[in-house]
């Protein structure tokens, strides 16, 4: 099992480019789906979730080609199946994303349910109730959604709460139906937009996006796509805070600023200085961090994908902050680990309260998930001593090449397993 080491205390200095978006990737993977042409997308990232997800698509029967540099040509002609297996399902839940364009485009659907995560329980409910009111027909079989209609139709759906994935399953299937559907509350977050304003290049009329009330005016046949995957606003956060927690200085560049207010107004409450003009973030923590309240709420909000990232920051403010995560109910399994580290760290519910100290020191941790793993990796970058993280197969699924991003920028991180 590879593990990642760092010797921390080095300061981060130069330059980073971000990546394209793993969340803006998958669901434009899955929208390729509603044509039969041949869709071209790029600046797509080289990661885990990535490959899994053309794993997915080949089994349908779709043609998907690494063209390289982060070019990816879709094509699904004809369908040889219309099922998402457990064994995909079970390593990446955003598979769900699939279901919408398979009803919509095949009439019928068998995906298996994606089961429990360790950040929380994460039900599929409105993705299923939202496709019944478009008019399918959904039964639960042995693990799996089996859902089939003739024709969608448009729909008025409204969400419980703004659901991301759920809000593209809904998009994507209400793009071929017929009629006028209308998602409210939408979750509002670039990566949606980013899906809405494909769905538009191919054909659908879809108005609203990045508000909370999305609507979608279906047609019979949608057009194919040339797309670009915007830039990962959680890498470049992550990077944010990577100049942050080290004491450095260093431009974060290929990103989005404008997609980060929530996390760069944050970043300067507690004392690190950020400037930013379209594409760049220039980060740099000259004096001691303050302590800062946070709550993780859905976009424009503080991210939850953020939160363990924040999180390790604030172990070493000066003073006591207090994170409460609204989003998921299970997703502070870093803390466990940070305090490992020396953090002083106190949970209660939802809340979190992080009484911050001098230092952290190195130790072996385990990664929980995704973003836990990019919290530890920024613990150790500034901990004193060796940090050894094991079951790196997390970061992989969401971070590209994040060692050697890192050892660019002057860490002293390395793989090893
Ligand atoms: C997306 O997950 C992201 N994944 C997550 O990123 C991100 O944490 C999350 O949005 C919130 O920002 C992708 O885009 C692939 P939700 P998603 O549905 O769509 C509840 C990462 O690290 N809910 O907006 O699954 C749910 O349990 C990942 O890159 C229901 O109850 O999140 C949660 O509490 C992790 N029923 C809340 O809503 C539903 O039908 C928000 O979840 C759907 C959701």
């Amino acid at each position: 099992m590879q593990q990642i080491v760092m010797q921390g205390g080095t300061a981060l200095h130069g330059r980073v480019e971000v990546s394209g978006a793993k969340n803006a990737a998958l669901p434009l993977m899955a929208a390729a789906l509603l044509t039969e042409s041949p869709c071209d997308i790029t600046n797509m990232p080289d990661l885990g979730d990535i490959r899994t997800f053309s794993m997915l698509l080949r089994q349908f029967g779709a043609h998907v080609e690494a063209l390289g540099s982060g070019k990816m040509r879709i094509q699904a002609r004809s369908f040889a199946s219309v099922e998402a297996p457990y064994d995909l399902v079970k390593t990446m839940r955003a598979s769900v994303l699939v279901l919408g364009p398979l009803v919509a485009r095949c009439g019928q659907a068998r995906v298996s349910l994606p089961g429990g995560c360790a950040i929380g329980a994460r039900p599929i409910d409105q993705h299923l109730e939202g496709i019944r009111a478009l008019g399918a027909d959904i039964t639960l079989d042995h693990g799996y959604v089996y859902a089939r209609a003739q024709r969608l139709r448009g729909a008025d759906i409204h969400l419980r709460m703004p659901t991301v994935t759920g809000t593209e399953n809904l998009m994507m299937a209400a793009a071929l139906a017929a009629g006028r559907s209308r998602i409210h509350p939408a979750a509002r977050e670039p990566e949606v937009v980013c899906l809405a304003e494909v769905l538009t290049c191919m054909g659908a009329r879809v108005t609203g996006a990045g508000t909370d009330t999305i609507e979608i005016e279906g047609v019979s046949c949608l057009q194919p796509f040339q797309c670009t995957v915007i830039p990962d606003r959680i890498e470049a956060g992550t990077f944010a805070i990577a100049a942050a927690i080290t004491g450095g200085k260093v431009e974060v560049a290929h990103c989005r600023p404008g997609h980060l207010e929530a996390v760069i107004q944050q970043l300067r409450a507690v004392g690190v200085r950020v400037e930013a003009d379209d594409s760049t973030l220039y980060v740099e923590r000259r004096g001691l961090l303050r302590p800062v309240n946070i709550t993780t709420t859905p976009y424009p909000g503080f991210p939850t994908d953020m939160q363990a990232q924040m999180m390790a920051l604030m172990t070493l403010a000066r003073g006591t902050s207090i994170i409460r995560e609204t989003v998921f109910e299970n997703r502070f399994m870093h803390v466990a680990e940070l305090r490992r580290m020396g953090a002083q760290i106190d949970v209660r519910g939802n809340t979190a309260r992080v009484h911050g100290q001098d230092a952290l020191t190195g130790a072996q941790l385990m990664a929980t998930d995704l973003r836990a793993s990019a919290g530890l990796i920024l613990a150790g970058l500034a901990a004193q001593g060796e940090t050894v993280v094991s079951r790196m197969y997390h970061l992989d699924r969401g971070y590209e090449h994040i060692e050697k991003k890192l050892v660019a920028l002057g860490a002293k991180i390395w793989r090893q397993g």
